[in-house]
């Protein structure tokens, strides 16, 4: 298991970015925070394929808790990643599977 982030430098913020390998491959990673922990998915939007942030790290939140894609405004639910509103509504981001333990997140393998 790859530690990806120390809880202890969570911003104030909903979601930040990892760098992690997902299946082999060097990826940007999503951890939003949730109402029951965290969830974790690859910075790709399934509308267009863009990363979500508007800078690297810096995620759009929208006041009902989405996560809102910088591109064209896709807004993802964080804890099941489904696009609720927007030009993919239906689809989903693609999850990555984390592990928390104590004070940091982990990639499960
Ligand atoms: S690439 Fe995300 S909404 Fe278009």
């Amino acid at each position: 298991m790859k530690q990806i982030f120390d809880l202890k430098e969570w911003p104030d913020a909903q979601a930040v970015e990892c760098e992690g390998d997902v299946e082999g491959i060097a990826s940007s990673i999503i951890v939003c925070k949730t109402d029951d922990g965290y969830a974790a998915y690859l910075n790709v939007c399934p509308h267009a394929g863009r990363r979500l942030d508007w800078a690297p790290g810096q995620f759009l939140v929208s006041a009902e808790k989405l996560l809102v894609c910088a591109a064209h405004g896709a807004s993802f639910e964080m804890a099941k990643g489904e696009c609720l509103a927007g030009p993919c509504r239906g689809e989903s981001l693609l999850p990555v599977p984390i592990r928390v333990e104590g004070d940091y997140i982990y990639l499960e393998e």
